[in-house]
């Protein structure tokens, strides 16, 4: 068995997780083509070359560095994301491309000639924080998404993600799709953490259905407008943050719903709000359950709305539908733990990842590690070292067994 390099893989990880960072209690920073996610991206291809791979930027910004084999053939790839959600953590995405970079560096150190090429995966704004939809890059190179389509996604301030990558300078002009994807992660979750597993052999992901919607109402004076005269946007907003709630409470078997923004305008305290834009994201891992979901998630936006005498608008700003990860795959990632002697448990995804999307293309799988008191998505997000490496270790190996020596 190939063992990976810890020390190199935690300087890796704390080098990287210094860009962006805010300091305590901030976290790490760097949405999607933003001034510091080319800063980390500069640092991942200074590292690519240095491992002696062929960078390649393909035309929505992923990046990817290609280590040859003794055959022509689509790479065995795996890899992540490096952007992160405003005051996240270190790990998420950055332990997925640094653990596939020190898988190929390990190779490099072993001095395995692969059959196939390997290559390391950087994909475009995964987070979804900045540019709707989540998975954007991984979306287009699936063919999800047109690049038109992508190209065309604007964050709050107006900015599109062409403008961005033409002004980072990660416009670039070649594809490359793989014959099989890996995707190392720390689980964001609690179970790995609580139960003191350090493998999560991962067999899915659950389905993410992502809104924006705005209410409209009419603004007036607080101290004058009768409360059955009103028509208050933000109250409307605020019953649907609870009726979606319940919905998910509702539905059971693990769905999950949040209202993550909410933002009332004029936003003064003697004016009654007449404007109110919200977003809703809804999870659920089985099918016929997810769609059941969307469709009640919207009829709760009608009904909040007519309860309240508001007008509104809803848009579908993603919709990334459960998958079950290839058997092989997965069976590949699990004897690789056993091999290796980690402790190992099989579990779904609750966090969304560009494995959902590569899934559609190529057979996929994912490997998790711990998150300490399943934190993630905030300054807190942490992983044990050893752990990161235990992980980088199974994907080494999985990454060898299919592309041969
Ligand atoms: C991606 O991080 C998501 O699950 O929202
Ligand atoms: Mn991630
Ligand atoms: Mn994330």
């Amino acid at each position: 068995m190939l063992r990976v390099n810890s020390d190199r893989l935690r300087k890796s990880l704390e080098e990287m997780g210094q860009i962006g960072y805010g300091g305590p209690g901030k976290g790490v920073s760097r949405l999607a083509l933003s001034d510091e996610d080319k800063r980390a991206r500069d640092l991942f291809v200074s590292w690519l070359k240095e491992a002696g791979l062929e960078v390649i930027v393909d035309p929505i910004g992923d990046i990817f560095g290609l280590r040859e084999g003794s055959i022509d053939a689509p790479p065995v790839m795996a890899g992540s994301h490096l952007d992160t959600v405003r005051e996240g953590g270190a790990f998420d995405g950055a332990l997925g491309v640094l653990g596939a970079l020190e898988a190929i560096r390990t190779l490099n150190d072993y001095g395995i000639r692969t059959r196939k090429p390997v290559a390391v995966a950087c994909f475009t704004d995964e987070e979804g924080a900045r540019f709707q939809p989540c998975m954007l890059g991984s979306g287009v190179v699936a063919g999800l998404m047109t690049l038109q389509e992508a190209y065309a996604k604007k964050d709050d301030a107006g900015i599109s993600v062409e403008a961005e990558l033409e002004r980072i300078g990660y416009k670039g002009n070649k594809w490359l799709k793989p014959v099989a994807y890996f995707e190392l992660h720390v689980e964001q979750g609690p179970v790995l953490d609580a139960k003191g597993i350090s493998i999560g052999v991962v067999e899915g992901i659950q389905g993410i259905a992502w809104w924006q919607g705005k209410y409209q109402g009419e603004a007036n004076h607080t101290g004058t407008t009768p409360l059955d005269m009103r028509r208050d946007a933000l109250l409307g907003a605020a019953e649907l943050v609870c009726s979606v709630r319940r919905l998910a409470e509702e539905m059971g078997h693990d769905t999950r719903t949040t209202v993550g923004r909410l933002h009332p305008y004029p936003d003064i305290i003697n004016v009654v709000p007449g404007q109110a834009s919200f977003t809703i994201d809804l999870r659920q891992y089985d099918e016929a359950l997810y769609e059941d979901g969307k469709k009640r998630a919207e009829a709760l936006v009608a009904q909040a709305a007519s309860n309240h005498r508001l007008e509104y608008e809803l848009e579908m700003v993603g919709d990334a539908k459960p998958v079950h990860f290839d058997p092989a795959m997965v069976n590949l990632v699990e004897e690789m733990a056993r091999e290796a002697a980690f402790s190992y448990m099989r579990l779904p995804s609750g966090a969304g990842h560009d494995a959902q999307y590569m899934h559609s293309i190529c057979p996929t799988a994912m490997i998790f590690v711990p998150s300490i008191g399943g934190r993630s998505h905030c300054p807190q997000e942490l992983t044990d070292f050893d752990d990161a490496a235990k992980g980088a270790t199974v994907l080494a190996n999985a990454m060898l067994r299919l592309a041969g020596s």
